[in-house]
């Protein structure tokens, strides 16, 4: 089977982008697999160092694999901004696709160098194992969590977005596979709505450095921005908290109405559900289909 950078390769080629969904639990791997299949469309699992602890490293490692071999299908495992070449290490030797080093709170040379060591490892695993792996990296801020915010996060702002001249330098440092830029986006779903993105600014990132480009913080962000996005060069998109609100609310609407309900088969089939419905739409427009 191809891999994940060959499927990301083929979307670019097709002006499309990977949809890429946090999990931290079975159900919500239930739900974005559901959407995915029924569009017959790649798709990454990303788990944060939070939701990979409480799911399990090894265990969502050997899921995902199964699920791809077993039934042929391109679905990939990203360790989603892992803080630390420690943390990073475990999950590329549990068998995951892909890292998120993110060290954008340390200075630019310290961040340059974690960074390289974390794709020189992979580098070196990948070839002792005979598989791909890639690396990403984000520069410039855009907030660090993926929940429903009163405001734009504190330190997000113009000045913390991405610079195409400092993206070209630190992708040609680092040897990154990925890059994450700052671009408008933010993590978390803001009252009253979300930023809107400098889509010029992903052009001249894209320009500037020539590697495939992730934008985070999707959730809330505007259809005709994303459409936008993507053809100024976004390959992969990352959704979390739109995924979390839309499980939450209809676990709690569930239960309000079944107070008695104890069997989780049938109080968590509601949140499966809205994930897939969630998943689905955003699929069917990251895929143009
Ligand atoms: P949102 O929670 O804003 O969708 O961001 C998710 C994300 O970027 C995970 O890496």
């Amino acid at each position: 089977m191809k891999n994940l950078k060959d499927y990301i390769k083929e979307a670019s080629d097709k002006g499309v982008a990977i949809g890429h969904f946090n999990i931290s639990n079975i159900e919500a791997l239930h739900g974005i697999y559901n959407a995915a299949k029924k569009l017959n469309v790649p798709v990454i699992i990303g788990v944060s160092e939070g939701e990979e602890e409480f799911i399990g490293i090894e265990e969502v490692a050997v899921l995902i694999k199964e699920i791809r071999e077993k039934d042929n299908y391109p679905i990939f495992l990203n360790a989603d901004h892992h803080y630390s070449f420690e943390s990073v290490k475990k999950a590329l030797e549990a068998g995951y696709n892909a890292a998120i080093i993110d060290a954008v709170k340390l200075p630019l040379e310290e961040n340059i160098a974690l960074t390289k060591k974390c794709v020189e490892y992979a580098l070196e695993l990948g070839k002792k194992e005979g598989r791909g792996i890639l690396i990403e990296a984000e520069l410039g801020f855009i907030g660090q969590s993926s929940k429903l915010l009163e405001s734009i996060p504190d330190g997000v702002s113009v000045a913390t977005m991405t610079k195409p001249e400092d993206a070209k330098y630190f992708v040609e440092q680092t040897g990154i596979n990925l890059l994450a830029p700052s671009v408008g986006n933010v993590h978390g779903m803001v009252k009253g709505g979300n930023p809107r993105l400098d889509i010029e600014r992903i052009k001249q990132i894209k320009e500037a450095c020539n590697v495939p480009l992730v934008l985070h913080g999707g959730s809330g962000i505007a259809d005709v921005d994303f459409t936008a996005a993507i053809k100024a060069g976004i390959n992969i998109i990352h959704i979390n908290t739109e995924i979390r609100v839309a499980y939450k609310e209809a676990l709690q609407k569930f239960l309000s109405e079944n107070p008695n309900e104890v069997a989780p088969y049938k109080f968590l089939k509601g949140g499966v559900d809205a994930i897939e419905a969630v998943v689905y739409n955003r699929l069917k427009l990251f895929n143009n289909l």
